[in-house]
């Protein structure tokens, strides 16, 4: 039998790096076997360690919207490391990306760019509790908002108590300020608000929860959020680090104003796409609060790479692509398609399956109806997941190693990609059933 190189490479990684990965899902913990170690990629594919190709839903997580090296990002790129890797001094194109994001999202009129989701996240809501001097946050269990000590939290006892830490190294105190509250849940939100109002500096939500598949806030959740929100003075803060420019040029945002007319959230945190696979995010909002952060403010902030000359460019040659009038109906038909051969073929094979999609991002579920939060997302079945996600692979598709997690499509993705992924899902499904 010929050597698997990807075993090699997992035993070699696994004697330097913790696990053998630099971020945990990558290990393959929630489906066994042996992580596919990347030799290289192109458009819709990746190749392995052992020179199989796979269909890439992942995409870097979300980033590649445009599907591996497409060509005039690579000129960008190219282009921008000629010129220089890093300056520590303020560069044209970091106008421009602000500027192009300002341009799409009517709610951020101002942006700082930094290097993750997790640091602009963070940053976010120490602005929210610079600018309104108050010390609560709310967050929803199932989101995932990066690793910032005071968020990794998971729900405590009762609605008044504060949360407990979900990692060894959070201490008690870093947490309890932060509240966890049910998905989609009103009563509890209004119960809240009701307790903690005064003392709320901001409600940091995924409008679409990519961190538990793909679970949408509901439409009158999400009017009744806004409205507390506003009503007690406490910054409504979209984590759009997955969703942005990714389910819709206007990011979640527009999904919900299209719904809730007028509607906009104060803050918003970006990631992924606006960098286009290198190491770039934003959080952004109205002039005043923005005007709170250091330089000008009191909110201290600030980053060696942040506005990256490298990163900035890829991420602006990538917002160039994905602001051509057709690209995103154009995306969404295809995810679209997707879901839907997926759908029929899960009916065909008896499976019980939901799915749901918006733009480029699409989630799903061995569950007969979309779940609503949490809980409800963790009653799918993880072992027959696990037989999912192995039968896939072993037929060249590569999804989310994890039950949580959505998945994405790239204009890169053919239709005959498409076709291919519903044969694969309609076999595996098949010998699920059996
Ligand atoms: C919604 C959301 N927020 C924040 C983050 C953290 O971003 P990063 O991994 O770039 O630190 C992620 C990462 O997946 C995310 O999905």
């Amino acid at each position: 039998m010929a050597t698997d190189k990807n075993l090699e490479l997992f035993e070699r990684a696994r004697a330097l790096i913790p696990g053998g990965v630099n971020s945990p899902v990558r290990a393959f913990r929630a489906v066994g076997g042996t992580p596919r170690f990347v030799a290289r990629a192109q458009g819709a594919y990746f190749w392995d360690a052992n020179g199989d190709r796979y269909i890439d839903y992942i995409g870097s997580w979300g980033p590649m919207i445009l599907g591996h090296g497409h060509p005039r990002v690579l000129e960008a790129v190219q282009k921008a490391a000629t010129e220089g890797f890093s300056f520590g001094a303020p560069t044209e194109r970091e106008i421009e990306l602000a500027e192009e994001i300002v341009k799409h999202l009517p709610a951020v009129e101002m942006v700082r760019l930094v290097s993750s989701g997790t640091e602009a996240a963070m940053s976010a809501i120490r602005l929210a509790r610079g600018a309104t001097g108050r010390s609560h946050i709310i967050k929803f269990e199932g989101c995932y908002h990066g690793h910032a000590d005071a968020l990794l939290v998971k729900a405590g006892s009762g609605l008044a108590t504060f949360g407990h830490p979900t990692s060894a190294g959070v201490p008690p105190e870093v947490v309890q300020h932060t509240l966890v509250l049910e998905y989609n849940n009103v009563a509890l939100l209004e119960e809240a608000f009701a307790t903690h109002g005064a003392d709320l500096a901001c409600v940091v939500i995924e409008p679409i929860a990519g961190n538990m598949n793909f679970v949408r806030a509901s439409v009158p959740f999400m009017r009744r959020l806004r409205e507390l929100c506003t009503q007690h003075g406490a910054l409504l803060v979209f984590d759009e680090v997955m969703t942005g420019f990714r389910v819709a040029l206007g990011s979640a945002q527009s999904v919900y104003a299209k719904a809730i007319p007028g509607f906009k959230p104060d803050l918003t945190v970006l990631g992924k796409v606006i960098g286009g696979g290198m190491p770039l995010a934003a959080f952004g909002g109205p002039r005043a609060v923005m005007e709170q952060l250091a330089p000008l403010g009191p909110v201290y902030q600030a980053g060696t790479l942040s506005g990256n000359p490298v990163a900035t460019a890829c991420g602006l040659a990538t917002l160039k692509e994905i602001t051509q009038p057709s690209f995103f109906p154009a995306l969404a038909k295809k995810t679209q398609a997707l879901v839907d051969g997926l759908k029929a073929a899960a009916s065909e094979a008896g499976v019980p399956f939901a799915a749901d999609c918006e733009g480029g991002m699409f989630g799903f579920f061995l569950l007969p109806e979309l779940p609503q939060n949490y809980p409800a997302v963790m009653k799918s079945d993880a072992p027959r997941f696990g037989k999912l996600f192995h039968g896939l692979l072993d037929r060249g598709v590569y999804i989310a190693p994890a039950l949580y997690e959505a998945g994405f499509v790239s204009s890169a993705h053919s239709d005959e990609d498409i076709a291919r992924t519903v044969e694969a899902a309609g076999e595996v499904f098949r010998s699920l059933r059996t």
